[in-house]
This record gives structure tokens, C-alpha cells and sequence, in this order.
């Protein structure tokens, strides 16, 4: 028996059973991929709770009834409401050294030889971009690592399923303590320390976020993006997927990215074997090869 289940059960604020688990969990996997264990029962009673407060219910029973009439707009609160959105500048900080110690200088190399023809055009893809801090930061890293960038044609598309988290994204304000371990030098010059109202917070200035597009694109759909991508960053997002979510995945992925381009997945995930065509490089960096 599950003895903090049963504790939980008897002190919770709404009526909950294993059938609006259930129902939850399905609903939250052929949405948005993401696979939740019988281990995830509380952490979706504590997160679902909060939109129950808010529509005045008083029960799962009546929210599950909700849902089930097609309500999209409580979809989208409901999605959001369950994805883990955890991030941090230069997260898994070896993927940024990698970009300014390997595969920048390679562009620059390349793009030395190539002198005289068209601006070096760069596409980079940050898929599960949460609230930003992903694609800033490899924006920061092309900044601080292409002397002549304004030579250079770069776009970085980021997109998250969460539109919540995509708002917060494209506003780029964070509150101080998120920025607090950066280099005092990144912080002077890629943050604007906030004002008046703003007081306690950093905004990326004008110059990054005019590098980086977001979109809200749930990686479950169709994606109507063109690519293909120089590098895509996938991190910590397929380790909420299934084995054969992840395998499609993956394979979606490469097809998005041209021969020598990369792939970064997040610390605790793996190409699994599932697509020949990756070479892996690095730490949880791959490359494309030509099979
Ligand atoms: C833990 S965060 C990772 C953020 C960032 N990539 C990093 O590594 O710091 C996972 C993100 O994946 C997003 N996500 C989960 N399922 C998704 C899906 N089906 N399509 C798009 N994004 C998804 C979540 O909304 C969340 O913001």
C-alpha cells in the first residue's frame, strides 16, 4: 500500500481517484507526448489544483467533465499547467563551450575561405526553449565569439508547447536572482538592470533578443518550419516522452538538419541508437554524418 497516497488523499483539498489520474495522464500524453508515471499522481493533483481554484470547482470529477467537452482554451491552462519548464543561463555550460571553442571557429574558418560570397547564414533551433534562457544564451555566445557578426545572417528559432512560457520567453525580464551567477561582464553588457517598476529584475537587452524568434509549436504536431537548421538544442525535453515518442522524435530532428550540422540533448537523455545517421562528438553532442 502506498501509505503517503493514502495520507494525501485524506487531507487534500479536492476530491481526487485514480480514474481523473488516469484520464489526466492520457489526456497529457496524446497532447503533448509527455509520459507520466503512477509516481507523478500527487505532483498532478498539485499542479491541477490551482486551475480547479480558479474555475470553482470543487472536485477532479467536475474539472475531468470539463475537459472532456472540448474546452481548448482549458487545454492550453491544463498543458500548461503540467509541463516542467526548469532552465538556467548556460545550462550544461560545456555545450556553450563547445560552440565558442570548436564549432564557431570551424564557421569562421569556413567562412574565411568562402570570402567574397554571400553573408554566412546560420540557423540554430532551440525546441523546448521554456522560458528562455536557452536561446539567449547561445545568442549571447555567437555575440561574444563573431568578431564581424553583423557580417553574418543568424536566426534562432525557439519554441515551447507552453504558450505561458513563450510569453515570458519573448519578454525576456527575469528576476535578478536568476541572473546572479553570471559572468559580471555578461551581465553588464547583454542585461538592462530593470527601473521603477521593473526594480529586482534584468531584461536581455534589444541587441540578443532581436536574434531570437519564439514561437509556441508543440513538437507533437506538424511543424511548419522550413529548416534545415546549422544546430538544433533539444535538451530535457524528450525525457518526458516514451521510447517510440522519442525515436520519431529524433528522427524528425534529423531530417531538419543538414550534413556536419549538430544536435545538443540535455544531460540525462540519449540518441538511444535510434537514428544511424548521428555521430556523437561530445558530451550529449551530436553530429550529422552522411551515411
Ligand atoms: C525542462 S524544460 C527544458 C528547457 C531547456 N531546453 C533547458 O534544457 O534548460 C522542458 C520544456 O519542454 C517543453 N515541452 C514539453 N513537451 C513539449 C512538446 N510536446 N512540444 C514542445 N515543447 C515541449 C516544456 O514546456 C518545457 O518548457
Amino acid at each position: 500500500m502506498d501509505l503517503d497516497f493514502d495520507l494525501a488523499k485524506r487531507t487534500r483539498e479536492f476530491a481526487y481517484t485514480d480514474t481523473n489520474f488516469s484520464y489526466l495522464s492520457a489526456l497529457v500524453k496524446a497532447r503533448s507526448g509527455i509520459n507520466l508515471s503512477d509516481a507523478k499522481r500527487e505532483l498532478v493533483y498539485g499542479r491541477v489544483a490551482k486551475r480547479l481554484r480558479s474555475l470553482g470547482f470543487t472536485t477532479f470529477d467536475q474539472y475531468c467533465d470539463f475537459l472532456e467537452q472540448g474546452n481548448e482554451e482549458e487545454l492550453t491552462h491544463f498543458i500548461n499547467a503540467i509541463t516542467t519548464n526548469v532552465t538556467d543561463f548556460f545550462r550544461e555550460n560545456h555545450h556553450f563551450e563547445f560552440l565558442s571553442n570548436t564549432w564557431l571557429p570551424e564557421l569562421m574558418a569556413d567562412k574565411a575561405e568562402a570570402e567574397g560570397s554571400d553573408k554566412r547564414r546560420l540557423r540554430i533551433w532551440s525546441a523546448g526553449c521554456s522560458s528562455g534562457e536557452e536561446p539567449y544564451s547561445i545568442a549571447i555566445t555567437l555575440r561574444e565569439n563573431i568578431p564581424d557578426i553583423h557580417r553574418w545572417d543568424i536566426k534562432i528559432l525557439a519554441t515551447d508547447l507552453d504558450s505561458s512560457i513563450v510569453e515570458k520567453a519573448q519578454a525576456g525580464i527575469y528576476p535578478l536572482e536568476r541572473v546572479r551567477d553570471l559572468p559580471q561582464a555578461h551581465l553588464k553588457r547583454w542585461f538592462r538592470l530593470g527601473l521603477g517598476g521593473n526594480t529586482g529584475t534584468a531584461s536581455v537587452c534589444d541587441e540578443i533578443k532581436r536574434m531570437v524568434t519564439f514561437k509556441t509549436l508543440n513538437l507533437m504536431e506538424e511543424w511548419p518550419i522550413k529548416g534545415p537548421f546549422d544546430a538544433i538544442f533539444c535538451r530535457n525535453v524528450i525525457i518526458y516522452f516514451d521510447k517510440p515518442t522519442r525515436a520519431t522524435m529524433i528522427n524528425r530532428f534529423e531530417k531538419m538538419l543538414e550534413v556536419g550540422a549538430y544536435f545538443f540533448i540535455g544531460h540525462s537523455e540519449s540518441l538511444f541508437g535510434a537514428n544511424k545517421s548521428f555521430k556523437l562528438v561530445g558530451r550529449t553532442i551530436h553530429r550529422k554524418v552522411d551515411l
